[in-house]
């Protein structure tokens, strides 16, 4: 197994390119299952989800051919198989996202359910329950999800009780090929939500409200689209991260390749902070802070704070001056990364969902474990600062949605290493 070994790094400089968005690739290539015709899809990013999702594919019956390690060309002609196991979906959660496409072209399909994981329990009965208001019957057999719609499905109102990101994906895949016309209330509208509705929309299906909660969908009855080639938007998650490996070293760095306006909440909150910024329409330079302060965050749904860069920013909090507030909203066992953190010396107190860290304590290297994908970025950008070196375990959480974390961090300077334990 590697391991991650980081070396106080007094400050990071120069400029990387940022990979394509996990989260929008992940749906896009299930998306392909709606496909009639072969198409190519750049931008993807090189990580381990990526790879497990185009395995489950495969084992559906899609071929795929690697143009470059960024460029595929995927056809979903061939595939008969409508069952995603558990040794896959067990791997990462988002597998869920064959439900909709493959219940919608095949009329049936059986998927492992999730389970639990590391950040909480992550029930997807919002996405049963779409599925069985669009026509489908829903039995949980054997820990798997056995949906049924021999007819096919059929347009709905569907009102989600809470806002789920591959919810709304999964509802929007299936629309598409429904018959009539279905409303999402309540749908998620981050950028990779949007991205997901353009393609079906080049696709020739009519979407209604897009970057709204309430989409409106009006489906093929069954027949297979025409789906463009597509560019994978670049991963605002992963550029937040490279932000906040500037800020913890309060560095210049330049990020290339990214959608200033994805970044709006990370970028506010680091000017609140202190940083400032030059932007232009594809890149970002952080200019270091004459002052670092302390700052609240709830993590929301988009626009807002999300969830998935909390931990980075908890690492950050520790070198802020005063004491900073972090309350997560959306997931309950979010934290997990407090436990390693403290390990290094760090102060943090949690409180329910709220976790207030005291800053400016020394931080010191120290052996600790990766729990979940953004809690293992947090400990490496904490390992930037503490003094001698730290020792990230467990990285196999990191590859599933980093690319190159490693190369990316040594190109801005950093003394970090990937060693066999
Ligand atoms: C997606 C992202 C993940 C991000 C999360 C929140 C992908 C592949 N993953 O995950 O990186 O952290 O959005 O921005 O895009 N919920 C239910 N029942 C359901 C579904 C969700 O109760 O059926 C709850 C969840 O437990 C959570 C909230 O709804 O509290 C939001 O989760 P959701 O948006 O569905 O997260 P994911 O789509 O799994």
């Amino acid at each position: 197994m590697d391991f991650l070994k980081i070396y106080q790094t007094p400050k990071l400089s120069g400029h990387i390119d940022i990979s394509g968005a996990k989260n929008s690739a992940l749906p896009i290539l299930t998306a392909t299952l709606l496909s009639q015709t072969p198409l190519t899809i750049s931008n993807l990013p090189n990580v381990a989800d990526v790879n497990t999702l185009l395995k489950l594919l495969e084992i559906l019956g899609a071929e795929y051919q690697s143009l470059t390690p960024h460029r595929i060309t995927i056809n979903t002609q061939r595939v008969r198989e409508t069952k995603a196991t558990y040794d896959i979906v067990r791997k990462m959660r988002a597998s869920i996202l064959v439900l909709g496409p493959l219940l919608a072209r095949f009329g049936h399909c059986e998927v492992s359910l999730p389970g639990g994981c590391a950040i909480g329990a992550r029930p997807v009965d919002l996405h049963i329950k779409a599925m069985e208001k669009m026509g489908a019957k829903v039995d949980i057999q054997n820990g798997y999800i056995v949906a049924q719609a021999p007819q096919g499905l059929k347009g709905a109102t569907i009102v989600f009780d809470k806002i789920t990101v591959t919810g709304t994906e999964n509802v929007l895949m299936a629309a598409s090929l429904a018959k009539g016309k279905t409303k999402i209330i309540n749908a998620a509208k981050e950028p990779e939500v949007i991205q997901l509705c353009e393609i079906l929309q080049n696709a020739g299906v009519s979407i209604e409200g897009i970057g709204t909660h309430e989409l409106e969908i009006i489906g093929s009855d069954g027949e297979l689209l025409k789906m463009q080639d597509i560019a994978v938007i670049p991963d605002r998650i992963e550029a937040g991260t490279y932000l906040c490996a500037g800020a913890i070293t309060n560095s210049s760095i330049t990020l290339n390749k990214i959608i200033p306006h994805h970044l709006e909440a990370i970028t506010d909150k680091l000017q609140e902070i202190g940083f400032g910024f030059e932007i232009t329409h594809d890149s970002l330079t952080l200019l270091p802070a004459p002052k670092r302060k302390a700052f609240e965050i709830t993590t929301t749904e988009y626009p807002g704070f999300p969830t998935d860069m909390q931990a980075q920013f908890m690492a950050l909090a520790l070198v802020c001056e005063g004491i900073s507030s972090i309350e997560e909203k959306l997931f309950e066992n979010r934290f997990m990364h407090v436990s390693e953190l403290q390990r290094m010396g760090a102060n943090i107190t949690l409180k329910g969902h709220t976790a207030n860290i005291i800053g400016g304590e020394d931080l010191k290297g120290a052996d600790v474990m990766a729990t979940d994908l953004r809690a293992s970025s947090a400990l490496v950008l904490a390992g930037l600062v503490a003094q001698g070196s730290t020792q990230v375990h467990r990285i196999y959480h990191l590859d599933r949605g980093y690319e190159k974390l490693e190369i990316k961090l040594q190109n801005l300077g950093a003394k970090i290493e990937r060693l066999k334990e």
